[in-house]
C-alpha cells in the first residue's frame, strides 16, 4: 500500500453508474480501509461530488495521473473503458478489479468469485494478480450455488432460465422502465422491446449459434470459474420489468445420487447462501426481498420429477450487489487481507 498506515487509496472507475455507486456504498458498509476515495467517470460527470463517509469526493476523468498512487482500482465503466485504462492503472501500481467483460475470458487473467476460487487472486509467488476479472452477474449467483454441489456430488449439466432485473443494463435500463411506465414516447427501446408489462427473451445480441452473448457468458464463465470444462450449461436469459435482483430457475444434473435433506443442509451451510425454502409458508426468494442484500437466496429446492439425480431450485441475488459490487469488494478484501 502506498500509505504508511493500513488505509488504501481506492479508485472507482464508473463511480456515477449503478454499479459504481453501489461499490462506494458497499465499501462504506463493509468498513473497507479506504484512506482516500478517487471517483472517476466520464467527462459528463467530472466535477460532480460523491459523498463517502460524510465527506464529498470530486469525480475526475480517467487519466494516468488519476490512478497514480492508487492501491485498488474497482472498474465498472464498460469494456471499452476497461481496455483503455486497466493497464494504465496497473502500471501506476493499482490492483485492478474489473467488472466489465473485457478480460473475463483472457486465459492470463483470473475470473474470481471469492466463495468459489479465491486462490486465483494470487500468483504462485503469493503476490496478487495485477488485473482480476469479476464475472457476469447471472454467472456469479449461479456458481455460488453450484460450488458446494460440485464438491459433494459433481455437476454434469445445468439448464438455467433467468429472470433479470432492468438494472442489469445500468442507469439506461432502469430509466427506460420508468419512462415507459410513465407513458413517455420512446425513440427506441433500450431492452429491444417495450419492457413495461413484458418479458424479453433477449439480453445482449445474438451470436451465430442462436444463443445471446449473455447466455454464452454463462456457458463459458461457469467453466472457467469452476475450473471444469466438462460442465454443460444450457441457458435462456430473459429481461423482466423488476428492480432488486435477478432470479434463476436451475435444473442441475449431478454426478452422484443425493438425499434432498442433505442437499438443503449443505446449501444452508455454504458461504454466501441464505436458504428461504418453506413453500407451505410461502417462503421462497424474490427480487424484492433480496434487494440491497449481499447473499444468494435459495428456495424451491426439490428433486426433478422425472430425473432422480437432478435437482430443481430457484435462486435470487441483487445483481448490483453480489452480481457486481459486493463480489468486487470481496476480492479487494482478500487482496488487502494478505498484505
Ligand atoms: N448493472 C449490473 O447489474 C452489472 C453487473 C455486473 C457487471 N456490470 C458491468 O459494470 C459496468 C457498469 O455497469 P452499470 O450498470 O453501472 O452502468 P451505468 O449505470 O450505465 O454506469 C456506467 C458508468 O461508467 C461511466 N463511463 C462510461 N463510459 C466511460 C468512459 N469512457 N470513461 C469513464 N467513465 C465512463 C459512466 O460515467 P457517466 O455517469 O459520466 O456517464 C458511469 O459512471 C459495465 O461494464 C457492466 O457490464 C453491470
Amino acid at each position: 500500500m502506498s500509505s504508511s498506515d493500513s488505509h488504501c487509496r481506492v479508485a472507482v472507475l464508473g463511480a456515477t453508474g449503478l454499479v459504481g455507486r453501489t461499490m462506494i456504498q458497499v465499501l462504506e458498509e463493509r468498513n473497507f480501509p479506504v484512506g482516500e476515495l478517487v471517483p472517476i467517470a466520464s467527462a459528463r460527470s467530472a466535477g460532480q461530488a460523491i459523498p463517502f463517509r460524510g465527506k464529498d469526493f470530486i469525480v475526475r476523468e480517467p487519466s494516468a495521473e488519476a490512478f497514480r498512487g492508487v492501491d485498488i482500482a474497482l472498474f465498472s465503466a464498460g469494456a471499452t473503458a476497461s481496455r483503455e485504462w486497466a493497464s494504465v492503472a496497473a502500471s501506476e501500481g493499482a490492483i485492478v478489479i474489473d467488472n466489465s467483460s473485457a478480460f473475463r475470458m483472457d486465459p492470463d487473467i483470473p475470473l474470481v468469485v471469492p466463495e468459489v476460487n479465491p486462490e486465483k487472486i494470487f500468483r504462485e509467488d503469493g503476490t496478487p494478480e495485477k488485473i482480476i476479472a469479476n464475472p457476469n452477474c447471472s454467472t456469479i449467483q449461479m456458481v455460488v450455488v453450484l460450488k458446494p454441489l460440485y464438491d459433494r456430488y459433481g455437476v454434469k449439466r445445468v439448464v438455467v432460465s433467468t429472470y433479470q432485473s432492468v438494472t442489469g443494463k445500468g442507469k439506461a435500463g432502469r430509466d427506460a422502465l420508468e419512462s415507459e411506465l410513465a407513458g413517455e414516447p420512446q425513440e427506441q427501446f433500450t431492452h429491444f422491446h417495450q419492457i413495461a408489462f413484458n418479458a424479453v427473451p433477449q439480453i445482449d445480441t445474438f451470436t451465430d449459434n442462436g444463443y445471446t452473448k449473455e447466455e454464452m457468458k454463462m456457458v463459458n464463465e461457469t467453466r472457467k470459474i469452476m475450473g471444469d470444462d466438462s460442465i454443460s450449461v444450457s441457458p435462456t436469459t430473459v429481461r423482466i420489468p423488476v428492480y432488486g435482483g435477478h432470479g434463476e430457475s436451475l435444473n442441475i444434473e449431478l454426478e452422484k445420487e443425493f438425499d434432498i435433506e442433505e442437499v438443503r443442509a449443505l446449501l444452508a451451510g455454504s458461504p454466501g447462501i441464505i436458504m428461504q425454502d418453506d413453500p407451505s409458508a410461502r417462503i421462497y426468494p424474490m427480487p424484492l426481498t433480496s434487494y440491497e442484500r449481499d447473499e444468494v437466496f435459495v428456495g424451491r429446492v426439490r428433486r426433478d420429477y422425472w430425473h432422480p439425480q437432478t435437482l430443481n431450485m430457484w435462486i435470487v441475488a441483487d445483481n448490483l450487489r453480489k452480481g457486481a459490487a459486493t463480489n468486487a469488494v470481496q476480492i479487494a478484501e482478500v487482496v488487502i487481507a494478505k498484505r
